[in-house]
Order: structure tokens, then sequence, then C-alpha cells
């Protein structure tokens, strides 16, 4: 299935967060062009995965789209503030197929207009009025923020296992899906047994689709990806992809002398050849999709409907997505 078609049962709702994305952006026009400028530039050209999950999760019980709209809007803005932040660290020079705002506007800019989105993000989430998707919104970016941290702290260090990735991983990326479904089944007024099957419906979509995301930054198509690739390598990110390639070559691997800044681009294109000539990209696919089925498997604890076969289509579609 498309995304389009994925997405069917939601796209009014869809719209409407487009919607709030323009009256954010026209409400800077006058009183503040340079946030208008730059607001008009982030909003767009995503997935709206996260967005969409909120809406979902709602449509399989209620779907009340007065308290579902803010919340959907509000997963989305705090998924692009985090990329505010992410290609800040990185010093990214794209996303979304465009120029970054650190590239644009400079790193400390990037920062603000970060914070600015945590900051309006969790207006909307206050919008619902709903003190445990509050609760939940506050958790979630405390999460991320560890997570990221985390990922920084371990930068440029070979000694890492597995578990310490799954952590990283999930803190950083699962958290919000989490968050994304959880809010979607408070807000639709989904039993609790609906609501842990969501929670856990989104917490191993994210771990797939992060595992997706690290191997694209392996193999995928810089322009369908939007975003470069190899980055992770050069930033000292160690992935699984980079992780597996370790464990085979424990001595005299290309990755060793990356993180010692030793022939660096020669280096990270080496490493990028022996994982692509091995057998360790279809390993992390078999991977992902264990996470994708583990997502799907959840998803029986919910009445039969057709936002849930939207929400199994999507964890079949994000293990094979090239962008
Ligand atoms: C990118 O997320 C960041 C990750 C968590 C891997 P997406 O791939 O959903 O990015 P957009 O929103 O579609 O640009
Ligand atoms: C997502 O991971 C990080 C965030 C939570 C922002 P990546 O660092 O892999 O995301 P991309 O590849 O830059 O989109
Ligand atoms: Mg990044
Ligand atoms: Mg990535």
């Amino acid at each position: 299935m498309q995304l389009s078609e994925i997405y069917e049962p939601v796209k009014d709702g869809l719209v409407q967060v487009e919607e709030q994305f323009n009256l954010l952006v026209e409400g800077k026009r006058d009183t503040f062009p340079e946030l208008h400028q730059m607001l008009r530039h982030v909003l767009v050209g995503g997935k709206v995965v996260r967005p969409a999950l909120t809406l979902l999760a709602g449509r399989c019980y209620h779907y009340d789209l007065s308290r579902l709209l803010p919340m959907a809007t509000a997963s989305e803005l705090l998924h692009i503030a985090t990329l505010v932040h992410d290609d800040a660290i990185d010093e990214a020079d794209t996303r979304r197929g465009r120029a970054t705002v650190n590239k644009l506007w400079g790193t400390d800019k990037a920062v603000l207009l970060g914070d600015y989105l945590f900051a309006r993000a969790g207006e909307f989430a206050a919008a619902t009025e709903n003190i445990a998707v509050v609760r939940l919104f506050s958790r979630t970016l405390q999460i991320i923020s560890s997570g990221e941290l985390k990922q920084a702290s371990s930068a440029f260090s070979l000694k890492q296992s597995f578990d310490q990735y799954l952590e990283r991983i999930a803190g950083k990326t699962a958290s919000l899906m989490v968050m994304a479904t959880e809010s979607g089944a408070i807000l639709g007024q989904a039993p609790p047994q609906g609501v842990q099957g969501l929670r856990d419906y989104g917490y191993n979509l994210g771990l797939a689709f992060q595992i997706v995301d690290d191997i694209l930054d392996f193999v995928g198509d810089e322009r369908e990806l939007g975003k470069p690739v190899g980055s992770d390598l050069a930033q000292g990110t160690i992935t699984l992809p980079s992780l597996l390639l370790l464990e085979r070559q424990p001595r005299d691997n290309p990755i060793e002398k990356i993180f010692r800044n030793q022939d660096k681009q020669e280096n990270i294109r080496l490493a990028l050849d022996m994982v692509r000539n091995s057998s360790i990209i279809e390993e992390c696919y078999s991977m992902a999709a264990d996470y994708s089925v583990r997502a799907a498997g959840h998803l029986k604890q919910l009445p039969e409907s057709q936002a849930r076969r939207c929400l199994r289509a999507l964890a079949d579609y994000i293990v094979k997505r090239n962008k």
C-alpha cells in the first residue's frame, strides 16, 4: 500500500494539521518576517507519519477531531523540532531535499527555532486539555533529549553493544511513535487494553523505523532521501550496520580509522562498500522486519476496523520504504 492509501481514513485530519501549520506560518508574516520565513521553510515536506499515527490510533475508537487534531499537530511539531536540533548538532546541509535551517540561518538560530517549535508543540498538546496527554508529551521530550544526549556521549566510541544501540533508538525515535499512538488512543477514549496495544505497536514500529533509517544511511539514495548518506559514521554514530561490521571484523576495521580521523573520507567509502557487499544489510532488514511483525501483533488487541488495517499496512510500509 502507498502512504496515501494508508492515510485514507484520516485524510481530513491530516489536511487540518496542514491548515494549523499554515496558520502558524501566516501568523508571523507581518509581525516577525524572519520567523515567518523559517517556519515556512521547516513545516513542509515530511512523510507526516507521526500525526497520521495519532489520528489513526484515535480512528480505531472515537474519532473526535476537536481533541485529536491539536495532538496530531503537536506530534509533528515535536518531531520537526528534534530534526532542526539534530541537523544543527550534526552540521547537516540538507533535510527533506532542501538546505537545513543551520545552513541557511546559522546554528544559533537553528537552536532557538528548535526551542520555539518545542514550545509551540507543548501548547498544542495542552490544547487537548487532557492531563495524561500533557504528561506523556513532557516525558517524551525528556526521553528524546536523554536519548540524543546518550548518542552524543557515546559518539566516536567503538565499545558499544546491541543493547545500548536498542536503548538509544528507543529513546530518540520509538518514544515519539509511542507518544503519537498512545495519545491518539487516550484521546479516542480507548479502553486500557487498547491504549496498551497501541503503545506497544508504536514502540516496535519506532524501533523498526529507526533500524531502516540506519540502513538507508548506508544504502539509500541521497536525492530520494533528501538527506545525506554515510552521515552516521561521519558523526561517529554506531548504528546496527556498523555494529555488525565491527563484530565481523574487529581488527583493522575502517570504522576505527574514521573515528581516529585517519583518512576519514576514504575510510567512510570503504566502510560503506564493505557493508553493501556483505549480508549485513539483509540481516538488518530481517531485524527491522521482526519488530514490524511484533508491532502488527499488538494490533490484535484492537477492534477490527479500516484504521487498524492501515496501521498494519504502515508497519509493512516502513520496512519497505526507500525514503
Ligand atoms: C527522520 O524521520 C528522523 C528519524 C527518526 C529517523 P522521518 O523519516 O519521519 O522524517 P520526515 O518527517 O519524513 O522528513
Ligand atoms: C533521528 O535519528 C534523530 C532524532 C530523534 C531527531 P537520525 O539522526 O538518524 O535522523 P536523520 O537520519 O538525521 O533524519
Ligand atoms: Mg541526524
Ligand atoms: Mg539517520
